[in-house]
């Protein structure tokens, strides 16, 4: 079992958050691999059993770099069915584009066939930062990887 995390970062706030996430996964024990979207390939994807994407928030979007890896993930379309999904992202201030962001991420990977888990306490939509993570926003990291782990356990294991 593997979860594959991609991620973009300019000035390193997601790049924490995708670590923190990757340590939930691992403390599952279910195998992680982190990767910043310019040296991740789609072709790695068919092999994963959870793909976990990470983004600043740029105008209430997902980047550039992180969309152009979701459309580039077309070459396995109806091959990543069922496969567990979840998404996180950064932003600059609060209530600025961050759940947005998130949704957009998942809306990608719904379109794939992946299942999404959502969450009734806090942080419904996935793990939300303002700037570089905090003691708390890195346990919600933290979090969304111990879920997603323990989902692929379930689906997959
Ligand atoms: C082009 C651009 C657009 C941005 N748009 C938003 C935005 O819509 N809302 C927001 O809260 N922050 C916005 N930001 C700020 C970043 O999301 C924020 O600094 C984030 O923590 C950067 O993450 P990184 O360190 O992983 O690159 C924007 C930054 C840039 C460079």
């Amino acid at each position: 079992m593997k979860v594959l995390i991609v991620y973009d970062s300019r000035t390193r706030n997601t790049e924490k958050m995708a670590h923190a996430v990757a340590e939930g996964v691992q403390a599952e024990g279910v195998e992680v691999e982190v990767k910043k979207v310019d040296e991740a390939s789609v072709d790695e994807l068919p092999e994963v059993d959870g793909l976990i994407l990470g983004s600043p928030v740029y105008y209430g979007l997902p980047s550039a770099k992180l969309k152009e890896f979701i459309d580039a993930s077309v070459k396995y379309h109806g091959k990543l069915d069922g496969k567990v999904g979840a998404a996180f992202a950064s932003s600059g201030g609060t209530h600025s584009g961050a759940e947005t962001a998130i949704i957009s991420m998942l809306e990608a990977l719904l379109i794939h066939g992946m299942v999404v888990q959502g969450t009734s306490g806090r942080n419904h939509y996935g793990a939300a930062s303002v700037g570089a993570p905090d003691d708390t926003a890195a346990e919600t990291c933290r979090k969304l990887g111990e879920r997603v782990a323990k989902l692929v356990k379930k689906l997959h294991g």
